[in-house]
């Protein structure tokens, strides 16, 4: 595998399999990677020429500092998974390569950036989105393939290539999840053991939800939820709603006309953790 941290070092390559006319796949990661990322590698390895991941703890993306401070970095080991994956290149700059004159950019992306993590993380998505922006300029991959379970990050994502009118092909990709459930996610690895197993409650009462939703409506759902996280003194939820998928408008009756998916935030001691699941 390739290692680059310099956009000049990277840039000669990248026109090298251009001019081979290779496919690039690009998996965008801040490191400290699980399988769910590895799945992501995965795939692209099965469409793709090559597959370039790159990791970078993306400073403008964190609302909370402590969040920033906090998050697991672990490189070494990164990049032995990246080897065993069959990754091609990495990519991991410094945050100075990245951002040489300290801007940070606005995006209005409507209603499915100021909803539920816009809302709860304000600022959270501009970031996501200047970063994943400015890997798009240096890449310019062919297709980047993201996770599900960051839901409302794929729809940003998807948005945003149709503001900078760019013909990259957004993938997302399946949720990969623990032997209990909860859904792989670098944040895990700062969990202390009660915490861990207290947050295998999370998909556990979202598969209940989805049942409630079906047969007594979603304001159930909403109730039940409410209910079964007031009991762990250790969590606080920050939302669960049901949205149409398409949109993440939030609805309060299932259609049939519109599918739709439940999103969950909460906290488990310290530590944010981000869910969803598809109702129909
Ligand atoms: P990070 O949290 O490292 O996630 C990198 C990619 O892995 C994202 O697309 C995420 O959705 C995906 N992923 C995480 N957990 C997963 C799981 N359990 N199953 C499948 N895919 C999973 O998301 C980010 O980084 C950043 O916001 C980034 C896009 C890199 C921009 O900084």
């Amino acid at each position: 595998m390739l290692i680059f941290t310099k956009i000049s070092e990277l840039q000669p390559f990248l026109t090298h399999a251009k001019d081979s006319s290779k496919t690039l796949g690009f998996v965008p990661t801040m490191g400290a990677l699980h399988k769910g990322h590895v799945s992501l590698i995965e795939i692209s390895k099965k469409t793709c020429d090559l597959t370039l991941c790159s990791i970078f703890v993306n400073p403008t993306q964190f609302n909370d500092k402590k969040d920033l401070e906090r998050y697991p970095r672990m490189p070494e080991k990164d990049i032995h998974l990246l080897q065993l994956a069959g990754c091609d290149v990495l990519f991991m700059p410094e945050v100075t390569e990245i951002y040489p004159n300290d801007e940070t950019k606005e995006y209005n992306f409507g209603n499915i950036g100021t909803t539920l993590e816009g809302e709860f993380r304000p600022g959270h998505f501009s970031g996501v989105a200047q970063v994943v922006q400015r890997f798009f300029e240096i890449i310019q991959p062919d297709t980047a393939f993201f996770g599900s379970k960051d839901y409302q990050q794929v729809m940003i994502i998807k948005a945003l290539v149709k503001q900078m009118a760019s013909p990259i092909k957004i993938v997302a990709c399946p949720i990969l999840r623990e032997d209990d459930g909860l859904a792989m996610s670098s944040r895990n690895a700062l969990l202390n053991a009660e915490e861990r197993s207290v947050a295998s409650l999370i998909p556990k009462i979202m598969g209940q939800a989805k049942e409630i939703a079906a047969t007594s409506g979603i304001s159930s759902a909403k109730q039940y939820i409410k209910n079964e996280i007031s009991k762990e003194p250790i969590m606080r939820l920050d939302y669960f709603e049901v949205c149409e998928a398409e949109t993440l408008k939030i609805v309060s009756t299932l259609t049939k006309a519109s599918s739709h998916i439940a999103l969950i935030a909460c906290f488990v001691g310290r530590i944010r953790l981000i869910d969803n699941i598809p109702l129909n």
